[in-house]
């Protein structure tokens, strides 16, 4: 496996000529998986706190806890591009906290990209971060990490004033340096003009059919996250009743003394 083809370069490159696809992935069984499956890029997203510490939003996973699914993911799919999502309060301090932080992605995590939420507030530090040698990913639109701000999680860009200021928040990434920028819900139209006025891949969640790539939370492609469903997932396997009625099987047939069976005996 060529360096070349884990890099964001290359991923930059498929910009217009194929349609890039990403997921996220937190662990070493699932990295396994998403990479046997193809995917072009794995984002070790800060969804983990909720998905696999069951936190009740993104605001509370700490830089060790992702640098822990950075780390297993990074065993799991060796081949493939991995970036890290950088958590709340890991970057916003300063340029040197961003630089930090997003540098403890590469040598701790083994990811060879980090992703950080903003728009032209945050570009400053983006610039920071790429003049260190580190590939930036950026993440406007819905942004979890404001949601408070943003009043819950909600669509954003619907009208003409944060439609213009979407454009021009990816504009500013763009210019600080950003390789690729996840546009997450926002209205199709929209995702279609920035796509267009873009160098850099648009990847999106809940954006519509236009941009350069799309990206799904593991849990919600394989139905493991049964709480809550947004209308832009489509769930491709019912993960939690399948892994359920599996375990069930389990506890009734070694209940029943039918497990261990004459084959599983010494
Ligand atoms: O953390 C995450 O899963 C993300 C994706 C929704 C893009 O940031």
């Amino acid at each position: 496996m060529s360096l070349f083809k884990k890099s964001p370069k290359a991923l930059v490159q498929k910009k217009g000529k194929e349609v890039i696809v990403g997921i996220t992935a937190y662990d070493y069984t699932s990295a396994r998986v998403v990479e046997e499956a193809g995917v072009d890029f794995i984002l070790i997203g800060d969804s983990g706190g909720m998905v696999m510490l069951g936190q009740e939003d993104t605001y509370q996973v700490e830089m060790e806890e992702m640098l822990i699914f950075a780390r297993a993911v990074s065993r799991g799919a060796p081949n493939t591009l991995r970036i890290g999502d950088l958590p709340f309060l890991s970057y916003q301090v300063s340029r040197e906290q961003a630089i930090y932080n997003a540098g403890r992605f590469l040598k701790e995590g083994r990811c060879h990209a980090v992703k950080l939420e903003g728009g032209q507030e945050v570009s400053h530090l983006v610039e920071a971060v790429v003049k260190a040698g580190i590939p930036v990913m950026g993440h406007i639109g819905l942004t979890p990490q404001r949601a408070t701000e943003l009043g819950g999680l909600k669509v954003q860009g619907r009208d003409e004033e944060t439609a213009k200021k979407l454009i021009e928040d990816a504009l500013s990434l763009e210019e600080a340096g950003a390789f690729a920028i996840v546009l997450e819900c926002v209205p199709e139209v929209l995702a279609k003009e920035i796509t267009q006025k873009l160098k850099i891949p648009t990847i999106g969640i809940g954006a519509g059919r236009y941009t350069d790539g799309q990206i799904l939370v593991f849990h919600d492609v394989v139905g493991l996250f049964p709480d809550f469903r947004p209308k832009f997932v489509k769930r491709y396997f019912n993960g939690f009743e399948e892994l359920k009625s599996a375990v069930s099987s389990y506890v009734k047939e070694a209940k029943e003394k039918k497990f261990p069976a004459e084959e599983h005996i010494f």
